[in-house]
């Protein structure tokens, strides 16, 4: 009888392809996978170390899959990712069924993992390894419309508070030959939208290859319609790459652009590497080039030292650049990084921080409600992504990358629709399918 697999994700679009690579390791192991935790004889949680949080959260559902295991004890339980990078053996010690902790240069054993973790007890495996780009592995792809490439993994960049450096090591590069033929393999499959992932993607460089010529040649290959790339480093973003998105017509007109603050002082204590300013040009640089681009960011509030100026100057830069959309987060100190060494007078207390987070949110919300509502009416080209969890609705995705819910039948799944925006949520769409 074949053995059955269930893999879990937590964290970003790196996990969700680092998912579909353990997806694709097991395939070729001659694992299945089974439709609910209780069946699988190899349960792999795939997780996320970057706030406390998260970490609690995964924790918590680890706890949970204990259940399992008690009902079924041949199950193995394997914690996989930047947690288990992080927490080591130690995650054996404070979750005692968990039989495997495996680091995210170490999925290409997996198999071999599952069998010693099987046959002899617990393993553990998070020896980073600089040469391990998994070229050569076949990924068990979720969607037949659209493909996660990771192009880069690790991160060189030191920003005091990040744990990704530590949990996924110096930045390394894939072949840009092996990225073009896996594209190319993948539009001829009938796949047209791509997104190109690294930590600090437009970073890229492999010989004479930097992150425009290789998002040029990803353009242009025959049957990719639409291609993003995420997430850029601010400082990494020059005429070069905005060239490329301006003159390339299937590169979205679209990016997420981490500014983690509006405060010189507040990104200079976060080693960011730019100041206000040369952000604030940036996208100066892009709206010229791209005057219809949607623009996304990350900003962390209550990084130590952030005073209520500080913070009034993030509200300000938000208000300035009009983003489309941004994640928020509340600063969580991980264990390690330079910016839990530095003044406890520096300390910004959880209230005050919760406190700027909403009103961060509020304003968040307010610029995206009235940047989508000003879209109503508009038609658009959208890619259908797939049935909508609720309604009797498609889903699909606008160049800008914006979610608009319009009816239809599931043929159209994988097909480019021209579509009239009929209202907004706020953050989504409703539309309606026009003749073109
Ligand atoms: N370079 C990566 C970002 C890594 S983490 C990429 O964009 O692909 C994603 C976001 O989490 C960061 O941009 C930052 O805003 C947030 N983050 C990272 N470490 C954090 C911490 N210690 N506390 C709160 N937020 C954090
Ligand atoms: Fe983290 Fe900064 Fe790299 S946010 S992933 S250290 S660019």
């Amino acid at each position: 009888m074949s053995k059955t697999y269930w893999v879990e994700t937590y964290g970003c679009q790196m996990n969700v392809s680092d998912s579909e690579l353990m997806e694709g390791v097991l395939a070729a192991g001659g694992y299945t996978q089974v439709a609910s935790p209780e069946e699988a004889d190899v349960i792999l949680v795939n997780t996320c170390a970057i706030r406390e949080h998260a970490e609690q959260r995964v924790l918590g559902r680890v706890a949970e899959l204990n259940r399992v295991k008690r009902m079924r004890p041949s199950t193995l339980i394997g914690v996989c990712g930047c947690m288990a990078q992080r927490l080591g053996a130690k995650l054996i010690e404070r979750a005692e069924h968990v039989d495997m902790v495996i680091g995210p240069d170490a999925y290409r054993a997996l198999p071999t993992l599952i069998d010693q973790a099987s046959k002899s007890g617990a393993v553990v495996d998070v020896e980073l390894d600089p040469a391990e780009n998994y070229e050569g592995l076949e990924l068990r792809r979720k969607s037949q419309v659209s493909a996660w490439i990771p192009i880069q993994r690790g991160c060189n960049y030191r920003c005091t508070f990040c744990i990704v450096p530590y949990t996924r090591g110096a930045e390394k590069n894939r072949e840009p030959d092996a990225i073009l033929r896996e594209i190319e393999r993948l539009a001829d499959e009938g796949i047209t939208e791509f997104t190109l992932l690294g930590q600090t993607v437009n970073s890229y460089r492999h010989g004479s290859w930097d992150f425009a010529r290789l998002l040029r040649a990803v353009a242009r290959t025959p049957g990719v319609r639409r291609v993003r790339f995420t997430s850029p480093h601010p400082n990494d973003l020059g005429p070069d790459v905005v060239a490329v998105m301006a003159e390339e017509e299937a590169v979205c007109p679209q990016l997420h652009l981490p500014v983690q603050s509006g405060s010189d002082r507040v990104l200079k204590r976060m080693a960011r590497r730019y100041s206000r300013d040369e952000y604030l040009a940036k996208v100066e640089l892009l709206r010229r080039a791209i005057p219809d681009i949607a623009l996304s960011t990350d900003i962390i509030v209550g990084f130590p030292g952030e005073a209520e100026t500080d913070f009034e100057e993030t509200l300000e830069l938000v208000r300035t650049v009009r983003y489309d959309d941004a994640f928020t987060f509340k600063y969580s100190p991980r264990e390690g990084t330079p910016s839990t060494r530095m003044s406890d007078d520096w300390l910004v207390p959880d209230p005050v921080a919760q406190d700027r987070l909403e009103r961060l949110i509020a304003l968040v919300r307010q610029i995206a409600y009235e940047k989508n509502l000003a879209e109503v009416g508009r038609t658009v080209e959208v890619l259908v992504e797939g049935r909508a969890r609720r309604g009797n609705l498609l889903q699909s995705r606008t160049a800008t990358n914006k979610v608009a819910l319009v009816p239809g039948p599931d043929a159209w799944v994988g097909r480019y629709l021209r579509v009239a925006l009929t209202g907004t949520t706020g953050a989504t769409f409703t539309g309606f399918p026009v003749e073109s």
